[in-house]
């Protein structure tokens, strides 16, 4: 542990009963705590952190050389380093012509060439120059994947619905029947695109799926059903022996992380969804955040800010899991897509050079949207006996016009559980209501007990003018730099991912153990629970 850690941790240790509230008596607590860029406003405002503890944050960037690991991403050294891979995934929306060069070759030109090829199957699927079998233009598009190949995506097509004005895009992702089933159950063959997005294409769930997908337009279709399928992989040997026409194959290098890969070719439903303008938006709402992060100053930036309030909840608090909590219904996905970003990236225990972690890595990710959550989890968040800092969302404007008092509505709720989260209700207040309550003596004290809230809980508040396409493209570029910086700060390699491989090797070898073909001295190879459960699922009179 560094110096600087001891004196953050010590500086906490001094401050711990400082109400949040009081911290508001400077007059300028909110504009010194928090920052803008480009229409966005971070506020860290109501958590504990202050002058001294932001300038030891900064301190350990600087420890650990964030301003060269941003210039190292950015310029496309190989910093993932266990699997020898650069990690650009912002030359993807990169709005400069300067090179960006991987193994000495500048990555642009290839780049824009996939936009373009992009651009123009998107366009003609939508106008219909590109079409179903039968001449008519396609109605539906079935996106196929999961993980980084599906979470973005119908995140993202989720959020900017009033941009809609093309096919309807539907995602399948589970390996369960169901999902395929029911997906598919509402939808014509004759008029549905079927894309089947996987950065490998071997992954069992989108291999499962995109055969039955196949099965289902060949019942309708017959065997000649290349114009209603299309891929998006960086395995192009795969795709066509999977047969796929290659000018329907939309390929990506190995330096997108599958993660981070919504900006390219797996944004392709996206762009068939909202139309190549607003996609363009998209992009440029990222690259406006990757130029800020890469140039603001510490304590106006928000990727920096938002890893410093992670950090200091985390490590310095204690705190061990975040709330994403978007008063915007169209980004119910957000949470379970930052869950990916943020788990997969930096839920490690080892450092980059293989060492265990000296201190905890990525917390827990979760959340609903608001106001929902209100009357489901937030009495935990008010009264439990954790503290869970909060993330709220909320756009100053909704796209409903017409509804106003509904968005009026939903922007008071967001600021009344940021600010009940900090107020908490005091004994004696409790005490007030109980006695309104009708509630005297010891039963006065004991409801009393019931109603007071600690209070003095953190939130942070990200707040938007609209949710457009360029804000978004913004949101999740800061939480991707945000991921960043924490992971650079844990000393983690935030680009691979080895923990999901044990259970796909595993789930390979239980196959033949669940569909009867495995020999009888397989059975005896696994553990008395994995038999237990084997013999129940298999064998119903069990
Ligand atoms: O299982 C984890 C993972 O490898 C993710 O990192 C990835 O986004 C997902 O699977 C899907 O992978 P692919 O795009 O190769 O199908």
């Amino acid at each position: 542990m560094t110096q600087t850690w001891q004196l953050l941790a010590k500086h906490r240790e001094q401050t711990a009963d400082t109400s949040l509230l009081s911290l508001f008596d400077s007059a300028d607590r909110f504009k010194s705590f928090s920052a803008e860029a480009d229409g966005l406003l971070l506020d860290y405002s109501k958590t504990a952190l202050d002058t001294t503890a932001l300038s030891l944050l900064e301190h350990i960037t600087t420890e650990v050389s964030l301003t060269d690991r941003i210039s190292e991403m950015f310029n496309g050294e190989k910093i993932n380093t266990t699997e020898n891979r650069a990690v650009l995934h912002t030359a993807l929306r990169a709005q400069t012509d300067e090179p960006i060069t991987v193994d000495g070759e500048n990555v642009l030109p290839a780049i824009r060439q996939t936009l373009q090829q992009m651009e123009s199957y998107a366009e003609a699927v939508r106008c219909g120059s590109i079409h179903s079998n039968s001449g008519s233009k396609f109605t539906d598009v079935i996106n196929i994947g999961i993980g980084g190949s599906d979470l973005g995506p119908a995140m993202a097509t989720l959020a900017l619905a009033p941009y809609h004005n093309g096919p309807r895009c539907h995602f399948v992702s589970n390996i369960d029947g169901a999902h395929i089933a029911d997906t598919l159950k509402g939808l014509d063959p004759q008029t549905t695109l079927v894309i089947i997005a996987s950065k490998s294409f071997t992954t069992i769930e989108t291999m499962t799926n995109a055969r039955t997908a196949l099965d289902w337009l060949r019942a309708a279709l017959g065997d000649d059903t290349s114009a209603h399928l299309a891929a998006v992989s960086t395995a192009l040997d795969k795709t066509s022996t999977f047969g796929i026409a290659p000018e329907r194959v939309f390929g990506f290098a190995d330096w997108v992380g599958g993660r981070y890969s919504l900006w390219g070719p797996v944004g392709l439903p996206i762009m068939i969804a909202i139309g190549i303008e607003n996609f363009r938006q998209f992009l440029n709402g990222a690259a406006a955040m990757d130029r800020h992060f890469r140039t603001a100053p510490f304590r106006n930036n928000l990727p920096m800010m938002l890893a410093a309030t992670g950090i200091w909840h985390h490590n310095i608090c204690g705190y061990d899991s975040r709330a994403i909590l978007p008063y915007d219904q169209r980004l119910s996905r957000f949470p379970a897509y930052l869950q990916q970003l943020d788990m997969e990236s930096n839920g490690k225990s080892v450092a980059l050079d293989g060492s265990l972690l000296q201190r905890d890595s990525g917390p827990i990710v979760w959340g609903e949207p608001g106001t929902n959550g209100q009357h489901a989890f937030y009495q935990l968040l008010h009264q439990g006996t954790r503290v869970v800092p909060a993330e709220f969302l909320i756009a100053a404007q909704a796209h409903e016009a017409d509804l106003a008092h509904h968005h009026q509505l939903l922007v008071a709720n967001c600021l009344a559980q940021s600010e009940a989260l900090m107020l908490g209700r005091s004994r004696e207040d409790a005490r007030v209501i109980a006695a309104k309550r009708g509630f005297s003596g010891d039963a006065l004290e004991q409801m009393a007990g019931h109603l007071a809230f600690e209070g003095n809980r953190p939130s942070v508040t990200l707040a938007y003018p609209k949710l457009t396409p360029f804000v978004l493209g913004q949101l999740i570029a800061l939480y991707e730099h945000r991921v960043f910086v924490e992971g650079v700060i844990w000393g983690l390699n935030s680009f691979d991912q080895w923990g999901v491989e044990l259970g796909k090797e595993l789930a390979v070898s239980l196959l033949p153990l669940v569909d009867g073909s495995a020999p009888a001295e397989a059975y005896s190879e696994k553990d008395g629970s994995t038999r237990g459960l084997l013999s129940k699922l298999t064998d119903p009179q069990s």
